[in-house]
């Protein structure tokens, strides 16, 4: 299955939830090194429920049990335009499946409320760096709760306000449309910003896993795959089909073919 713990930072050696738990620990031996950059070729499908039917949220939740994460976007009204849903229905989600949830925090007070979706189990939570106040506080905290820390970055947001960052996120997310809505179109632009932001982690000697979300459909998975990404959020792109497993199939597909073109 897919994994992020081989990426994340060397000093984070308590693991415990399932998006790990099999997967072999930061190590430095040889064959695990190769194993870990075999690795780096993984792709994880992250449907995200903002595009399912909420009348039946219970099946369309059981529908994408063979992704990898349950993508599950917060809007608060103030940082994006409209709202969405918060902690109560995600603690809800989390017991309609086992499936880790990838949490997305589109709102203005990062530091105040990741620690209700930290105590209703997230298992990722990335939080947005234009709206964080103390970003290095927020990982911490979301460490300690054993969960793994996402930084993301809106279109029009410098990679640079990730300098201080990438030691020590485990994900960081290129958003490749502006946050807000299900159903846009991926901006073009995001394969040039997936590659700058992975040239900055090597310059780190970082590996955060490059995650992205908006307008992924089998086209422009292959896209930014190629140009770096191994975590992919798709909302439409998946609900929209009505075979869930098939769409995820198809993406994850896409994606490894675009890895194959890799120069
Ligand atoms: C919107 C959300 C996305 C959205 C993606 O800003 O963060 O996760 O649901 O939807 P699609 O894949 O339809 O662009
Ligand atoms: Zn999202």
């Amino acid at each position: 299955p897919f994994t992020l713990s081989y990426m994340s930072t060397p000093q984070l050696t308590v693991r415990s939830t399932p998006c790990w738990g099999e997967a072999p620990m930061w190590s430095s031996t040889e064959s695990e090194q190769e194993n870990r950059e075999a690795m780096l070729d993984h792709i994880g499908i992250a449907p995200s429920i903002l595009s399912a039917d909420m009348a039946k949220l219970g099946e369309e939740i059981d529908s994408i049990k063979t992704a990898d994460y349950v993508h599950f976007d917060v809007m608060d009204g103030e940082f994006v335009p409209q709202l969405s849903f918060g902690h109560p229905v995600l603690k809800a989600v989390k017991k309609m499946t086992d499936v880790p949830i990838d949490v997305h925090l589109m709102v203005e007070n990062p530091d105040e409320t990741v620690a209700s979706y930290l105590e209703a189990g997230a298992n990722i939570v990335t939080f947005h760096v234009e709206a964080a106040t103390h970003a290095h506080r927020i990982i911490q905290q979301i460490h300690t709760a054993q969960a793994l820390a996402g930084v993301a970055l809106n279109p029009g947001t410098s990679i640079y306000e990730l300098d201080s960052l990438v030691d020590c996120a485990d994900v960081i997310l290129v958003m490749t449309v502006d946050p807000g809505f299900g159903g846009q179109s991926y901006l073009p632009s995001s394969a040039d910003k997936i590659k700058a932001v992975r040239e900055l982690c090597r310059k780190h000697h970082a590996n955060p896993t490059i995650e992205v979300d908006g307008g992924i459909n089998n086209d422009t998975a292959a896209t930014v795959a190629r140009a770096g990404a191994r975590l992919l959020v798709a909302g439409s792109g998946v609900f929209k089909c009505p075979d869930r497993a098939k769409a995820i199939r198809q993406l994850k597909d896409a994606a490894r073919l675009g890895l194959s073109e890799q120069a």
